[in-house]
C-alpha cells in the first residue's frame, strides 16, 4: 500500500477528507410520520420477548456487569494500544483467546501495513514575557524539532481565513497558535489536522493548536494531523486551553510571547490486524450484519473510551448471541477495526479486501462516540431503511434507546463503507462530555460506567439480532 514517501502522503491526505467530512455533517432528528412499515411492522414488534430477554440477561442476569469486567481487565492489562505497537498486537491475540473462551471459533484476522509513529520527548517553554512550562502534546505523525528545540515568537489565529489575510513576513519565522472556539468536533477539528501544512505554506517553523474540547483542567488533547504533499513539514502539537487563553491574553495586550518547543519523535510502518468474528446465520450466511469499533487507541490514557467501549460492546454482541442460543437467519459479523486513530487504516484495507463482497452488507453498525447510556442510533440509507430501523428502535422505549438521528455519514471507520451506498449507523449515545476525556491521558475505566455498558451492550445485540434475523433485507 505504501510505494512511497509520496503516496502515503496523499493516501492520509484523502484519508483527512473523508474523516472531517464524516464529522462535518449536521445531525437532524427524525419524526419518521411517513413510514409506511405496515408490511414488516407486526413481525418487528414479534421480537419484543426477545429484546426483554436480551435486556434482562445482561442487565440482570448472568452477563450483568461482565462488559465493564471485561473492559477493566483488558485495559489494565494492555493500558494504550497505539498503532504499530507490539502491545497492539497482544491485545488482539488476546481478544481472540478471550473469544474462543466462549467457544466462538470463526474468527479470522487480515493483516495490513499500518503507520507506527512513536512519541519522544515533547516540552514547551514559555521564556518571554516569563518562564513557565507549557502542557502539550504532539500531534500524530508530527515531525522532530532540531535536537536544541525552535525558539521563536507566536502569531495567534482564530481560524484560516485570518492567516490567509495575514501577510507572509508577519508569519515567517513565527511559530502559529490556532485558536478557534470550539463549536462541534466536526467543525473544530480541522485546526487540528491541517493547521501544521496550512502555516508551514506561509513560511511558519512550528504550529500550535487550542485542544478540540469543549473542557479542561489544563489537559492537553492530541489526535491526528496531516501533512499535504509538497509543503514544508513542520513540528505540530495541541495545548491545553488554558495555556491558550494565556498567550492569547498577554498578545493580545501586545506583549511578545517567545516559546521554545522541543519534540522528538520516530516514523515507519508495522504490520497490523482487523479481527473479524462470525456468528454464522442460519438461513443466509453470507449476508452480514456488522457491529464493530477500534482496538487501537493513542498512546496517551488508556483507550478505556476510545475505543475500549466500543470494542467491548461489539464483541459482546455476538458472544450474548451465542451464550442465548440466538442464532439469527443472516450471519452476525463483529469487526475489531486496527490503526483507526491514524487515519482509519484498517477500514480502508477492509473495504479494499472486501468490495466484491459489499451487496453482502445487509447494515453495518459502529460504536466509536462513547459507550455512555444508549439513545438509539445514528442511521444513514435510504428513507425506507430508516422506517426499517425506526420501528425496530421502538422496540428500546423501556431503555429510553429510541432515538432514530439522521445522520448521512455516522461512526468513523464505517463511514468509509457507508459511502459505497451501504446502510449503517453508529451507535448514538449520552455523551454530552465524550470531547473532555476523548484523547487524552484522562481516557480511563473512570469514565465508564457499568451500567451503562450493561445497557449499550444489551442494545447493540438486540438491535443487531432483529436486523440479522428480519425477513426482509434493509433496503439500499
Ligand atoms: C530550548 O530547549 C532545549 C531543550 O530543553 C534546550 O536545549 C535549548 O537550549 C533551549 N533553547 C533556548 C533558546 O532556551
Ligand atoms: C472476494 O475476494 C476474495 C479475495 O480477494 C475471495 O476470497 C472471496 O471469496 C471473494 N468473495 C466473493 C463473494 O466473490
Ligand atoms: C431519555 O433520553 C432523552 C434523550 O433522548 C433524555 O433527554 C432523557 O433525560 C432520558 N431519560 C432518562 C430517564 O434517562
Ligand atoms: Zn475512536
Amino acid at each position: 500500500m505504501f510505494i512511497s514517501v509520496s503516496k502515503v502522503c496523499l493516501f492520509f491526505a484523502l484519508i483527512a477528507q473523508v474523516h472531517s467530512a464524516a464529522k462535518r455533517r449536521k445531525k437532524t432528528y427524525v419524526e419518521l410520520h411517513s413510514c409506511d412499515n405496515s408490511g414488516i411492522a407486526d413481525e418487528i414488534a414479534s421480537y419484543d420477548t426477545v429484546v426483554k430477554d436480551i435486556v434482562d440477561y445482561v442487565t440482570k442476569g448472568p452477563f450483568k456487569g461482565k462488559t465493564y469486567n471485561e473492559l477493566a481487565k483488558f485495559v489494565d492489562n494492555f493500558g494504550a494500544r497505539l498503532s504499530g505497537t507490539a502491545i497492539l498486537e497482544q491485545s488482539i491475540d488476546y481478544m481472540i483467546q478471550l473469544t474462543r473462551d466462549e467457544d466462538l471459533n470463526d474468527i479470522v484476522t487480515e493483516e495490513l501495513e499500518v503507520p507506527h509513529w512513536t512519541r519522544g520527548e515533547e516540552k514547551i517553554t514559555m521564556l518571554e514575557p516569563r518562564v513557565k512550562d507549557i502542557a502539550l502534546l504532539g500531534l500524530g505523525r508530527s515531525v522532530s524539532t532540531p535536537p536544541e528545540g525552535i525558539t521563536a515568537n507566536v502569531i495567534v489565529f482564530n481560524d484560516f481565513e485570518e492567516l490567509e489575510n495575514a501577510e507572509e513576513d508577519e508569519v515567517k519565522g513565527k511559530i502559529v497558535l490556532f485558536d478557534p472556539e470550539f463549536t462541534t468536533y466536526g467543525e473544530t477539528v480541522v485546526y487540528r489536522t491541517q493547521s501544521a501544512s496550512k502555516s508551514a505554506a506561509k513560511g511558519a517553523v512550528a504550529s500550535l493548536v487550542r485542544s478540540i474540547t469543549p473542557f479542561s483542567i489544563n489537559s492537553p488533547h492530541t489526535g491526528s494531523q496531516n501533512y499535504e504533499d509538497g509543503v514544508n513539514k513542520i513540528p505540530t502539537a495541541a495545548i491545553s486551553l488554558e495555556d491558550a487563553d494565556l498567550i492569547r491574553r498577554l498578545v493580545d495586550r501586545d506583549i511578545n510571547v517567545k516559546l521554545n518547543i522541543t519534540m522528538h519523535s520516530t516514523f515507519d510502518t508495522k504490520t497490523s490486524r482487523n479481527t473479524i468474528i462470525d456468528l454464522k446465520g442460519t438461513r443466509f450466511p453470507d449476508k452480514l450484519v456488522i457491529v464493530s469499533g477500534h482496538i487501537d487507541s493513542w498512546d496517551v490514557g488508556q483507550g478505556a473510551m476510545d475505543d475500549g467501549g466500543g470494542l467491548f460492546v461489539s464483541w459482546a454482541a455476538p458472544v450474548i448471541l451465542k451464550r442465548l442460543n440466538l442464532r439469527p437467519k443472516r450471519t452476525v459479523r463483529s469487526i475489531f477495526w486496527t490503526a483507526e486513530e491514524l487515519g482509519l487504516v484498517g477500514a480502508y484495507d477492509y473495504e479494499k479486501q472486501h468490495r466484491n463482497e459489499s451487496d453482502n452488507i445487509n447494515f453495518i453498525m459502529e460504536s466509536d462516540e462513547g459507550t455512555f447510556a444508549p439513545r438509539g442510533l445514528a442511521v444513514a440509507g435510504s428513507q425506507k431503511a430508516r422506517c426499517i430501523i425506526g420501528e425496530i428502535l421502538k422496540l428500546f422505549e423501556s431503555i429510553n434507546a429510541s432515538t432514530l438521528v439522521e445522520d448521512d455519514s455516522p461512526g468513523s471507520d464505517i463511514a468509509v463503507i457507508i459511502r459505497n451506498g451501504i446502510p449503517g449507523a453508529s451507535l448514538h449515545n449520552a455523551n454530552e462530555k465524550y470531547f473532555w476525556f476523548h484523547h487524552t491521558e484522562g481516557d480511563t475505566m473512570n469514565v465508564e460506567n457499568p451500567e451503562e455498558l450493561d445497557l449499550c451492550a444489551a442494545f447493540w445485540t438486540a438491535v443487531a439480532y432483529i436486523i440479522a434475523d428480519i425477513s426482509e433485507d434493509i433496503p439500499r
